[in-house]
């Protein structure tokens, strides 16, 4: 493929920080990369369990408009060094988004009317650490949080993306029109899709938004969005032709997880009670949720890592 020529010249202008001497195999810890050619960043975590030569799977996680790296990775707690996917240490790359001048806005994805840069970044930096790292390429994932998260559903939507990461974890995404959130959702494959939002969200809202309620033009009602989800996947209706309904259990006071039996792939869903625009977690590190952003459970252990765990590419 075309950009494969391109990384050649990328990864020798890979810039690496932090670097630490190991006696064998490349360095672990936080490692920051930068795309000279792009002038784009993101940010490394490489356990210190990681092992060379063994296959490890790879999580790719996209912060919130405005958010940076460092912080995605405080908020997601992603590089707990006790976390596993199907019982392996994992690497994880914290991507940042670039600056758009004309809205005056800092590290933002594509998918919102926004943003006009490529999603060729996502491909550059799975190339460049997969030539350094042994990563398990049938066990790389996505997820996100808000203008992240819906770029983590443009990924699931995207002939090409979709082909790249076994599955996808949007959590309060920002689903705008440009991330095929109404039309044009065309994975190259049935993609697993695992989706968390609190119904106290109003930045971007449990029950959507019409065109007139936010300059960024509407966003489905999420209810909705996870339908044609469970459409896509073929998830089984009671009869031909019925929305296929979910099965729902209460999983931590207020928390309602609904799953749904699909054939193609696995549709699940978390709806959270009494939580605002954040990351789920007891500490209520993400801070976007104020002043609800409290949960009384951690998404990211363990219910991010089993959901991840449980999908590969064929
Ligand atoms: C993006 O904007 C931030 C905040 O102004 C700045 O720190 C950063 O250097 C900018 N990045 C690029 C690539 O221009
Ligand atoms: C979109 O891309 C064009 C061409 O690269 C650039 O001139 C323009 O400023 C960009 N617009 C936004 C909103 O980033
Ligand atoms: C851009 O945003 C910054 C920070 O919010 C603000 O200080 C500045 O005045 C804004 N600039 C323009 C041109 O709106
Ligand atoms: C949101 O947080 C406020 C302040 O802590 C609290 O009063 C309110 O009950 C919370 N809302 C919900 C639905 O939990
Ligand atoms: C959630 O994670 C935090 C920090 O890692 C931990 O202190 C807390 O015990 C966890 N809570 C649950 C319910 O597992």
């Amino acid at each position: 493929m075309l950009y494969s020529s391109i990384l050649l010249v990328a990864s020798a202008l890979a810039t690496v920080a932090s670097q630490q001497l190991v006696l064998s195999g490349p360095p672990t810890g936080n490692r920051a990369y930068s795309l000279e050619w792009s002038e784009r960043t993101f940010l490394l975590n490489v356990p210190q369990s990681y092992v060379h030569g063994e296959s490890h799977p790879l999580v790719f996680s996209f912060h919130g408009a405005g958010g940076y790296s460092e912080k995605q990775q405080r908020i997601t707690e992603l590089s707990d060094p006790s976390l596993r996917i199907n019982g392996k240490p994992f690497l994880t790359i914290y991507a940042q988004g670039v600056n758009n001048s004309d809205w005056n806005m800092t590290h933002i994805w594509k998918g919102a009317p926004y943003e006009n840069k490529t999603i060729q970044y996502v491909f550059d930096a799975l190339e460049i650490v997969s030539k350094t790292y042994t990563v398990d390429r049938s066990r790389v994932y996505a997820c996100g949080k808000s203008n992240g998260g819906g770029f983590t559903a443009l990924l699931a939507c995207r002939p090409d993306t979709s082909a790249i990461f076994a599955a996808f974890a949007p959590v309060s995404p920002a689903l705008y029109q440009g991330t095929y959130a109404f039309h044009n959702c065309t994975p190259s494959r049935p993609v697993p899709i695992f989706h968390i939002h609190g119904v106290e969200d109003v930045i971007t809202p449990f029950h959507g938004r019409t065109p007139e309620g936010g300059s960024f033009g509407p966003e489905p009602d999420v209810r909705l969005w996870r339908r044609q989800w469970t459409d896509m996947n073929g998830c089984k209706g009671r009869y031909e032709g019925e929305w296929a309904e979910p099965k729902l259990e209460e999983i931590h006071k207020g928390v309602w997880e609904e799953t749904w039996d699909c054939p193609g792939a696995e549709v699940k869903a978390m709806t959270v009670e009494g939580l605002g625009h954040a990351w789920p977690s007891t500490l209520g590190l993400d801070l976007a949720g104020r002043p609800n952003q409290t949960a009384n459970f951690n998404l990211t252990n363990p219910y991010l890592v089993s959901f991840f765990s449980r999908h590969s590419l064929p």
